[in-house]
């Protein structure tokens, strides 16, 4: 891929990180099958290489990339690893079934990690570059080295290792702002240094790797661009480690709508950026703030008078990319409860609902009808949370029969649940400390089970008291982790079957086996004590 794009000096490679430095963020689990639904959502975006994991961090990670890696048409998959050939032999077995595969591989070289972190001399890391990109060249010619803590990174050093990877096969060189530290100003001039400095780094592709900690990602990694960096690392909704890495949608969108200051182009079909956000968004749990760029709610709604004035006058007079651009309709009030099931098929077409079978929107249709006659106003979002709530529920083992809860102030909290659990049917009464916990009281009553809650998150779907609050649960069981989403007006239901979501994919994730193709539970790959691999 680098020759085909070296040859196009404005054409900017985005590699997505959401899969490994995303899911890096405290709490950012991701189940396998919502991996892989994101992976699919990706290649149809047109990410150029997505790092779908880490492969030798857990067997769960070396099954993701080796999934990933089967599902995806256009893209092209990736996997990290440490300068070890344990870990890049993880890597290229994780990938063997992809037809062309990147392996990515670093090492710290700032003077800090390599004493603190490695108690390793500069030279020995030398060494330890030459080993690894030569070793990891052996299985793929897409090679990418990265030198970790590059921006504090003595830069005499930093363009010798340089020099030394491109030399021993590494086809990008990245470097990565790890702990976001870096500048626009000062960015730029490692970008400039090495692209002055390096003999052979013609034979390479630059790429900057921006965290946020001072929220200058985005505007680092175009500094890296504008001073000859030719890919961005980065993520859908700009998750990752800490504060996060550059935002996809906002390094992409910045490029296409100033495309005077930054005449670059990319492979990104921008119109599902939106529909990018969300499902990354569903899978990990981590809502998207309103006012993000791009993607937040709010990005496009324009509440003061003096802007809509102007907006009904002309649009660019505050709008300076159209909400249809990246996939956000404005929400319309198109359905009430006189609409037929032909109309709300349509409309599910409309909006992109084209797979799904007849069985979920006779299902879907039913819900919209119940919600027809109890809110006022049904928006875009209302239907599109009826459909992705009616999807999920399609194979529960465990389903919400009934629930009552008794809630206010003085009695202690209670729920009397009926819930059929494989096929029978259990009732259970239980008081707890507030109805949700009343609530869960009962499921573990009726399904005895033993598990960690590690996020609980309500959100309205839509505006007023009326509007349909969705509930997203994580829970964990011997570090098996599960999110688990449902809608509902009332907020107690949605919190149930949010709740029995993820138990029921917990239940399917039990019964799975390890992955086929190596044994990681054997010595070859195991966890040391320091928490390394
Ligand atoms: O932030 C970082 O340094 C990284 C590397 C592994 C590329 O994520
Ligand atoms: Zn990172």
């Amino acid at each position: 891929m680098q020759n085909q794009y070296m040859s196009d000096k404005k054409r900017i490679i985005i590699f997505d990180t959401t899969m490994r430095d995303g899911e890096q963020s405290p709490g950012a689990t991701m189940s396998l099958e919502e991996k892989i639904q994101i992976a699919r959502c990706f290649d149809e975006l047109g990410i150029d290489v997505i790092e779908a994991g880490f492969p030798i961090a857990s067997p769960g990670d070396f099954e993701a990339v080796t999934e990933i890696s089967k599902v995806l048409k256009k893209s092209i998959p990736a996997g990290l690893s440490r300068a070890t050939k344990k870990d890049i032999d993880a890597c290229k077995d994780s990938l063997k079934h992809a037809k062309r595969f990147r392996i990515h591989t670093f090492i710290s070289t700032s003077p800090l990690h390599m004493k603190h972190k490695l108690n390793k001399s500069p030279e020995e890391v030398l060494g330890l570059i030459k080993e690894s990109v030569t070793y990891a060249s052996k299985f793929t010619d897409d090679v990418e080295w990265s030198c970790e803590d590059g921006t504090r990174t003595d830069l005499d050093f930093m363009c010798k290792s340089v020099e030394l990877a491109i030399k021993c096969g590494a086809k990008t060189i990245n470097i990565p702002d790890t702990v976001g530290y870096s500048v626009p100003s000062e960015f730029k001039k490692i970008i400039e240094t090495l692209v002055n400095k390096v003999p052979n780094i013609d034979k390479a592709i630059l790429s900057t790797h921006c965290h946020n900690d001072l929220g200058l990602a985005v505007a680092n990694s175009l500094a890296g661009v504008m001073a000859g960096a030719r890919q961005i690392e980065c993520t859908i909704n700009g998750i990752g480690e800490r504060a996060g890495n550059a935002a996809l949608e906002e390094v992409v969108m910045a490029m296409r709508t100033r495309n005077d200051l930054m005449p670059y182009s990319t492979g990104i079909n921008t119109r599902l950026l939106s529909k990018a956000s969300k499902i990354v968004s569903n899978a990990t749990g981590f809502p998207v703030q309103f006012n993000k760029a791009i993607v937040g709610k709010n990005a496009f709604a324009h509440e003061s008078g003096i802007h809509q004035d102007g907006m009904l006058k002309n649009r660019n007079t505050y709008e300076i990319m159209t909400p249809e651009s990246v996939g956000v309709k404005k929400t319309s009030l198109v359905m009430g409860k006189h609409s037929g099931r032909h109309a709300f098929r349509d409309k599910l077409s409309d909006m992109g609902y084209v797979d799904v079978t007849d069985d979920i929107i006779d299902i879907a249709f039913g819900k919209f009808k119940v919600l027809a006659d109890k809110k006022k106003h049904v928006y875009d979002e209302d239907i599109a949370a009826l459909v992705d709530d009616s999807l999920i529920k399609e194979d529960n083992l465990i389903k919400l029969k009934s629930l009552k809860v008794f809630a206010g102030t003085g009695e202690p909290q209670k729920a009397i649940m009926k819930l059929e659990v494989m096929g029978e049917v259990k009732e259970a009464t239980e008081s707890g400390d507030g109805p949700v916990d009343a609530i869960f009281k009962c499921i573990k009553k009726l399904y005895p089970h033993e598990v960690n809650l590690q996020l609980y998150n309500v959100h309205a779907v839509t505006e007023g008291t009326d509007a349909q609050a969705t509930v997203s649960i994580r829970i964990e069981e011997n570090g098996k982790t599960t999110v688990g989403q449902a809608a509902n007006t009332d907020t107690l239901v949605a919190s149930a079957d949010a709740y029995l979501n993820a138990l029921n994919k917990l239940i399917i994730k039990r019964k799975k086996t390890a992955p086929e193709p190596m044994d990681l539970s054997g010595s070859k790959y195991v966890r040391e004590k320091d928490g390394t691999i």
